[in-house]
């Protein structure tokens, strides 16, 4: 297996640990582990090593499948990974929507033939509107021999939500081409008013999300994946290779999260409004310096470089070089053909002091 390195996570090593504010990351603001009970008892595996059964019924609630449709992974990623191993094989291919998380076509690249559908981009005007999905190009690409269509909504790096008749002709292409639709739905939750997930459409769906984003609790690594049995079935034995069950301490610490119904809401709840208002600041703060704003949901945007800088990665180096400020560039997300060079990632899910402190210190650099 041949995979491209993760060129996001390359930046972030590059220039993460000397900077100040970290203006580049995709989650909300980490909750302090005070908050939770961290004592598992014996740290042994978790039994069963897909996860505990009140956990996975917890997850199962909530996607409209049963407890052994649900596998608890090691964070979103290992969620996908398991899905591209269980799904895909040299002779199969798949359809991904573009621009989005690395790993999303990265692993299926490693593995097979994959057509990348690029979202369409957003006029050229003051105000940005929206990156639109064509499902009828998703359609033109399915083959006789794809295994899955593959979307990440709320996208990654635009904040774009297709919305749920998009996510239903999607899933329609998917099954009517005996595909499966993998839709990661790590962002779902930020949502003022989340879509159900994909697995409420039948049996051709696979959800993939964690704890990382929606909640701020990247560092317990704790994610699922809920589909089909026979999937669950496959991931689950490729689960054995990898990380054989979740961690003991992020597993304790989710079932406080998924199994007290007052306590999820509560911390949804939190999350949501701490993007909202993020979200206002950081949307006048672009309207004050002339940057279209996309109106995205979850805690990433993709804006347009600023005028005076030859591309992305220019004016990232300058602002993390001048000011102390990581910004994601947008060839980051380059794939395939496809170049975002002429954008960057800013997320604004960071503690609001923090927010106001990066922007602050960008607008010093514009
Ligand atoms: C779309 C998407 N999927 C998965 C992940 C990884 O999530 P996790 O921390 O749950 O593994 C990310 C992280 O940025 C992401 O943006």
């Amino acid at each position: 297996m041949d995979v491209d390195a993760f060129a996001l996570e390359r930046w972030f090593a590059e220039h993460e640990h000397g900077a100040d504010v970290m203006l580049a990351e995709s989650g909300v603001r980490s909750l302090p582990a005070d908050r939770f009970d961290l004592d598992p008892g014996e740290l042994g595996y978790v039994i069963p090593t897909k996860g505990g059964e009140a956990v996975r019924e917890a997850v199962a609630d909530d996607h409209g499948v049963t407890a052994d449709e649900v596998v608890c992974t090691v964070g979103t990623q290992e969620a996908n990974f398991l899905a591209f191993q269980s799904l895909l094989d040299a002779d199969g291919h798949a359809v991904v929507v573009t621009p989005t998380y690395q790993s999303l076509h990265a692993v299926p690249d490693s593995i097979c033939d994959v057509t990348r559908v690029p979202l369409d981009r957003p006029g050229d005007g003051a105000t940005a509107d929206d990156w639109t999905l064509d499902v009828d190009r998703v359609a033109a690409a399915v083959r006789d021999e794809t295994d899955l269509v593959v979307v990440n909504n709320p996208n990654n790096p635009t904040g774009e939500r297709h919305d749920w008749a998009t996510v239903e002709a999607l899933y329609d292409v998917a099954a009517d081409g005996d595909a499966h639709l993998l839709c990661d739905e790590v962002y779902r939750l930020l949502a003022d008013d989340p879509l159900p997930p994909a697995t409420t459409l039948g049996d051709r769906a696979i959800s993939t999300a964690g704890l990382s984003k929606a909640y701020g609790l990247a560092g317990l690594r704790f994610g699922w994946l809920a589909g089909p049995e026979p999937v669950v079935e496959a991931v689950e034995r490729w689960k054995d290779y990898t990380t054989i069950s979740p961690s003991a301490v992020g597993h304790h610490v989710a079932s406080q999260v998924l199994t007290d119904a007052d306590r999820d809401r509560e911390l949804r709840r939190e999350a949501v409004e701490h993007v909202r208002r993020n979200r206002e600041i950081t949307a006048d703060w672009a309207r004050d310096h002339g940057l279209a704003w996309p109106d995205p949901v979850g805690c990433n945007v993709f804006l347009r470089v600023p005028e005076g800088f030859a591309d992305g990665r220019e004016f990232c180096r300058t602002v993390v070089g001048d000011a102390g400020v990581v910004l994601a560039p947008g060839d980051c997300f380059s794939t395939g053909g496809e170049s975002y060079d002429r954008y960057f990632r800013l997320g604004f899910g960071l503690p609001t002091d923090e927010l106001r402190e990066g922007l602050d210190r960008v607008a010093g650099v514009l």
